[in-house]
């Protein structure tokens, strides 16, 4: 396949910070593949060194395709994963014990709590309002505050508190906790942060999302 002329100036770069903005469709992927490919091939990085995040299970699944039809036995020696699943790998690297708490549990938990308090809005919408929170990192007290004269979000917030707490007691993480408690696992131990940094020289995210609270 031929790269055009910019695919082919971001699959050449070597090192330093770059960001390729571009429409759906419009290669990126394909671009960030060969990145890699030449990482190894043209400036011989290690395969080891180099870190490859995604956002969807798929996407990753579609990298991890198109670089072994590039490169084939060499792919696997390069860490390709989602944020959520690298995250994850992380923190039981670094010894935290935990369980992930997803999908009809995830559920189940939310509307033990909401029993408790005897709060009757559709457990998925609250589940959207604090993970929007989360996103946004805004703590059951900010939620309070922000919404003093709003019945229903004082009681979105009731039940925020009470689900960190519970998930706290019962060492279980959900799936914005992956990504916040990795992120401060780095950013408060320099030791461990400078560990990873030396493993993982290359760093290339295919996606990312920002969220932001509509308001
Ligand atoms: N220069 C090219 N020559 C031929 N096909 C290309 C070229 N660039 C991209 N494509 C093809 O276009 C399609 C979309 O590419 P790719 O998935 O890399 O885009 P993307 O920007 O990552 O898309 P998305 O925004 O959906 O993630 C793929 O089938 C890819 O092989
Ligand atoms: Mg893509």
């Amino acid at each position: 396949m031929q790269l055009n002329d910019q695919q082919l100036a971001a699959s050449r770069f070597k090192s330093g910070i770059a960001s390729v903005l571009a429409v759906p469709g419009a290669g990126k992927t394909l671009t960030m593949t060969n990145r890699i490919a030449n990482l190894i091939h043209e400036h011989h990085v290690p395969p080891e060194t180099i870190l490859a995040l995604t956002f969807t299970r798929n996407a990753a699944k579609s990298m991890k395709d198109k670089l072994r039809s590039i490169i084939n036995s060499t792919s696997s020696r390069v860490t390709l994963s989602t944020i959520h699943a690298w995250a994850m790998w992380l923190l039981k690297e670094e010894g935290k014990t935990f369980d992930l708490l997803h999908g009809k549990e995830q559920l189940r938990f939310i509307r033990e709590i909401m029993k408790k308090h005897k709060i009757k809005i559709s457990p998925r919408i609250i589940l959207r309002d604090i993970n929007l929170a989360k996103n946004n990192l805004i703590s059951p007290a900010d939620m309070r505050e922000m919404n003093q004269e709003d019945f229903i979000m004082q009681k979105v917030a009731e039940v925020y508190e009470a689900y960190e707490n519970e998930k706290k007691k019962k060492f279980l993480m959900d799936f914005n906790d992956l990504l916040s408690e990795a992120n401060s696992l780095l950013q408060n131990n320099p030791s461990i942060r400078e560990k990873y940094q030396e493993l993982f020289q290359h760093v290339l995210v295919d996606e990312y999302q920002v969220r932001r609270l509509v308001v």
